[in-house]
C-alpha cells in the first residue's frame, strides 16, 4: 500500500469536506499515501482544523486557488441559506453556484498540479483521483492525465438512486420506486430532483445529467453509507453505476478519534449531565434560520423542558428575550462544536437536526435518536428514511414552524425508548461495517488490492 498515492478533492464546503477528510485518514491508515487538496474558499469555512498536528507524514494538504478573489470571498455569504418561519429555505443565498463556475474556471491549473503530483518525488507518484461528484469535468483531466477517477459523492445511496431513475428516458413510475425503497410515505414533494423536473428548469437538469452522465465512466463511485443500511439502494444502483460503500465516514467510526475541530468547551459540561438527558440542537454548516423560526424554536425548546446543547452560528441575538437566562442551568450554547464527538457522548439523548447526510450519518454513529426539521436538498428524503424507514425518530408536524410541534415533537422523541432501541441498533451495525471483517471495510481493501495488483 506505500506505494499507493491518492489526490483528494473535496467540493470546498464543510458537509463535504469533513466525510472526504475522513476517508484520507481511513486510507493513511492502511498505508496509502494521500495528498488532500483544499481551496481557499473551502480552508476558511470549516471551523475545524484542517492542518492538524503532523501526525501522519503520509498525509499532505494542498491549499489551492478557487478563482474567487479575496474580496468577493469577503463579500460572499459563506455557505449561508437562509430559511424562514414556514420552513422555507431561500436557495439564492447560496454560494454554491457561484463556486461552481469559479472553480470549472480553474481546471487548467489543477491539471498542472496533479500532473507534478504525478512525478512526485516525495511521494510515490499519483495513483488515482478521488472528486467530489460536484466536479464531472475533472473527469476529462484524469483521462488527459490517465489516472483513474473516483467519485465521492456527499449524500445517500438513496439519494443518488433517485436521482439515476429520475433521470432515465422512462417516466419514472414513483409508486413502483416507493415499493423498492420500502418507504411507505414517500411523496414527490420529498424528492428535490422531482422538484427540480416539476420546475422544468432546463438548467437543473442539465447539471445532473453532466453529473450522471460523467460517474458512469467513474473508475469506482464512493458511498458514505454503509450496506445494512441502504442496502436496497446500493443494490439498486449496482446494477447502473460502479458504486461501493465504505462509510460510514466520521469522526469516531471506524476506530477513528482523531478530531477535526478545536473547540471541546462543551465536554465537560456533558460529563456533568445524567446519560441520555441531553438534547443536542444543529442545523449543520450552511443553514441560518431567520428571527421568527429561531424564536418560533426556541419557545419549543424551553416548553421542552429539556436540558439542551445548542449550536447556533449566527443570530443568538434573535433569541427570544430572556430566553438564556429562563433556560440557565439546563442549556449550553455555542457557536460551533465538535458535533461527531458530541453525539457520541453517553449524555446525548436526542438530536434536533435539519437532517444533512453528515449530522444523519454521525447521528446514526452515535445511536443517537432524531427529531427532523429538514429545509432543503437531500434533507426531507433523509428525514423520510430517519422516521418511515429506519424509526429513529420522528419529523415535526406542519408545515410552519410552531413552538408547540417542536416541543411535543422533543417530549416524543426524548421518551420514546423505541427509537432508541432501534438507534442503538444501526450503530452497532455501522461498527460492524468498519471493522475488519465488515462490508465497509472489506471494501476499501478491495479497492485498494485493484491498485496494488493492477494499477488500477
Ligand atoms: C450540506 C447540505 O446542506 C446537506 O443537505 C448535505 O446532505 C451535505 O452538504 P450541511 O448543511 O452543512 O451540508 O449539513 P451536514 O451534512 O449535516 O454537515 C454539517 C457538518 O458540520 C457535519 O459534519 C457536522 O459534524 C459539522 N458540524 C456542524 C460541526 O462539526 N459542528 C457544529 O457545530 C455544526
Amino acid at each position: 500500500m506505500e506505494d499507493l498515492h491518492f489526490a483528494l478533492f473535496p467540493f470546498p464546503e464543510q458537509g463535504h469536506i469533513a466525510p472526504m477528510y475522513q476517508l484520507a485518514l481511513h486510507l493513511v491508515s492502511r498505508g496509502a499515501h494521500v495528498t488532500f487538496i483544499n481551496t481557499e474558499t473551502g480552508h476558511q469555512r470549516p471551523r475545524q482544523l484542517l492542518d492538524p498536528p503532523n501526525q501522519h507524514n503520509t498525509l499532505k494538504h494542498l491549499c489551492i486557488t478557487d478563482g474567487i478573489s479575496t474580496q468577493r470571498r469577503a463579500s460572499l455569504r459563506h455557505d449561508v441559506i437562509v430559511s424562514d418561519a414556514n420552513g422555507v429555505a431561500d436557495l439564492s443565498y447560496s454560494s454554491m453556484p457561484i463556486l461552481l463556475r469559479s472553480l470549472e474556471g480553474q481546471a487548467s491549473f489543477l491539471e498542472e498540479l496533479l500532473d507534478d503530483l504525478k512525478g512526485s518525488r516525495d511521494y510515490p507518484p499519483l495513483s488515482c483521483l478521488i472528486i467530489d461528484a460536484f466536479m464531472p469535468w475533472t473527469a476529462a483531466i484524469s483521462q488527459k492525465l490517465q489516472l483513474p477517477w473516483i467519485v465521492f459523492w456527499t449524500t445517500s445511496a438513496t439519494r443518488l438512486h433517485y436521482t439515476v431513475q429520475t433521470l432515465e428516458p422512462n417516466e419514472t413510475d414513483l409508486e413502483q420506486l416507493k415499493e423498492m425503497e420500502n418507504i411507505p410515505t414517500l411523496t414527490s414533494a420529498s424528492l428535490p430532483v422531482f422538484d427540480l423536473l416539476k420546475l422544468q428548469n432546463p438548467d437543473r437538469r442539465q447539471l445532473l445529467v453532466e453529473r450522471v452522465e460523467a460517474m458512469k465512466k467513474a473508475h469506482s463511485i464512493l458511498l458514505n453509507t454503509f450496506d445494512a443500511l441502504e442496502e436496497e439502494a446500493i443494490k439498486g444502483l449496482q446494477t447502473k453505476l460502479p458504486v461501493m460503500s465504505l462509510g460510514p465516514f466520521c469522526i469516531g467510526a471506524g476506530g477513528n478519534t482523531e478530531a477535526l475541530d478545536a473547540d471541546d468547551e462543551c465536554m465537560p459540561w456533558l460529563d456533568r449531565q445524567t446519560s441520555g438527558s441531553v438534547l443536542y440542537i444543529s442545523f449543520g454548516s450552511k443553514l441560518i434560520l431567520q428571527k421568527d423560526a429561531l424564536e418560533q424554536l426556541a419557545l419549543g425548546v424551553e416548553s421542552s423542558e429539556v436540558t439542551f446543547l445548542w449550536t447556533i452560528r449566527g443570530g443568538v441575538e434573535d433569541l427570544p428575550e430572556g430566553f438564556l437566562e429562563r433556560t440557565k442551568g439546563r442549556s449550553k450554547v455555542m457557536p460551533w462544536v465538535s458535533q461527531g464527538k458530541v453525539l457520541k457522548h453517553r449524555a446525548i439523548g436526542a438530536f434536533l437536526t435539519h437532517c444533512g447526510w453528515n449530522s444523519i450519518i454521525e447521528a446514526i454513529v452515535g445511536g443517537v435518536p432524531m427529531i427532523c426539521l429538514p429545509f432543503f436538498a437531500d434533507q426531507p428524503t433523509n428525514k423520510i428514511l430517519v422516521e418511515s424507514k429506519w424509526r429513529i425518530g420522528r419529523g415535526i408536524e406542519g408545515s410552519k414552524i410552531a413552538a408547540e410541534c417542536i416541543r411535543q415533537a422533543i417530549q416524543d422523541v426524548m421518551s420514546n425508548s423505541n427509537f432508541k432501541r432501534e438507534a442503538s441498533l444501526l450503530s452497532s451495525l455501522a461498527s460492524s461495517a468498519m471493522s475488519p471483517e465488515g462490508s465497509s471495510y472489506q471494501n476499501l481493501n478491495f479497492l485498494l488490492e485493484k491498485f496494488c495488483n493492477h494499477g488500477t
